[in-house]
């Protein structure tokens, strides 16, 4: 890659942790919806990926966010968010501490080598004790930096709204160090999130674009699937030309539905890319 093409792209971040702490409640704070009150049963049970305009030294900065499922069955979801994104938030339930799947999110954070930030949750609560979170977190091998160590923890209540500001302005410090560049004029490639069969559309793909830019028209493999990007829309479902660098973006067009995990990279004629998936789907 030319180096002198590489620009600023927007910091993709993962919300983590056991089921019922408040990751979608969180992400309903940050993006003024209510998704978590509509979710059948109380349980996320898929990735969803969200552009979000946050404020930061008084401008508004781009920010990806990636909501996961805490329930246990869901492992794989949380193991995938974690190798796509920048930063993992882990949420921790301030009444209810470290619990199996903040444990396992917090290894998958690790695995993947991305920073950690703790969002130590519902502090309103009766039974919040955001001091035993601490306690149980730096036994696991997080020392807090209010206490000399260094990982990042703030205090919240996604409810509320309480201190989600600190938290915002705590995780575009911790992407500034990262220096997140990409160049935006090659091809694009990136992962596969989420994929599915949808009655009206087909096979349709939620990508999420980590080099290059990805346009309408744009012949893609991914995994076993390819074709070419017959339209692209974003996090809203608004049809859109195109998606650049972190950008989550759904797709339709392909021949076939990839697996989620799979990583998708644009080539130069649809002949090549029937070859290529064809050869994966015998190896
Ligand atoms: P899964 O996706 O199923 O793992 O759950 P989640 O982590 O997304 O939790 P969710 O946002 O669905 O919230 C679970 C419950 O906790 C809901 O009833 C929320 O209203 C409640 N909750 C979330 N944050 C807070 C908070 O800060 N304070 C209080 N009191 N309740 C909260
Ligand atoms: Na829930
Ligand atoms: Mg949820």
């Amino acid at each position: 890659d030319d180096l002198d093409k590489l620009e600023e792209r927007p910091p993709v971040l993962t919300i983590m942790g056991h089921v019922d702490h408040g990751k979608t409640s969180l992400l309903d704070y940050i993006r003024k919806t209510k998704v978590a009150a509509s979710e059948a049963g109380g349980i996320t049970q898929g990735i969803g990926a969200y552009k979000v305009l946050v404020p930061s030294d008084g401008k508004s900065q781009t920010c990806v966010f990636l909501d996961t499922p805490g329930h246990e069955a869901f492992g794989a979801m949380r193991a995938r968010g974690a190798r796509v994104t920048d930063i993992a938030v882990v949420v921790v339930a301030a009444d209810d501490g470290i619990q199996p799947q903040t444990t396992e999110a917090i290894a998958h954070a690790k695995a993947a080598g991305v920073p950690i930030v703790i969002a130590i949750n519902k502090i309103d609560k009766d039974g919040a004790n955001p001091d035993r979170v601490m306690q149980e977190l730096s036994s696991a091998g997080l020392m807090p930096e209010e206490w000399g160590g260094d990982t990042p923890m703030v205090k919240i209540s996604a409810l509320k709204g309480e201190n989600v500001d600190d938290l915002l302005e705590t995780i575009m410090l911790v992407a500034e160090l990262q220096e997140l560049k990409a160049n935006p004029q090659r091809d694009a490639k990136g992962t596969v999130i989420e994929a599915g069969l949808d009655k009206a559309k087909g096979p349709v793909a939620t990508f999420i674009v980590q080099n290059g830019t990805l346009k309408q028209g744009d012949i893609v493999v991914c995994g076993e699937a390819f074709g070419k990007v017959r339209a692209l829309f974003d996090d809203k479902g608004k049809r859109v030309e195109e998606a650049g660098p972190s950008i989550p973006v759904q797709v339709i067009g392909l021949n076939n539905v990839p697996s989620a995990g799979d990583e998708f990279e644009v080539v130069g004629s649809l002949d090549f890319a029937r070859e290529k998936a064809e050869s994966r789907a015998q190896a």
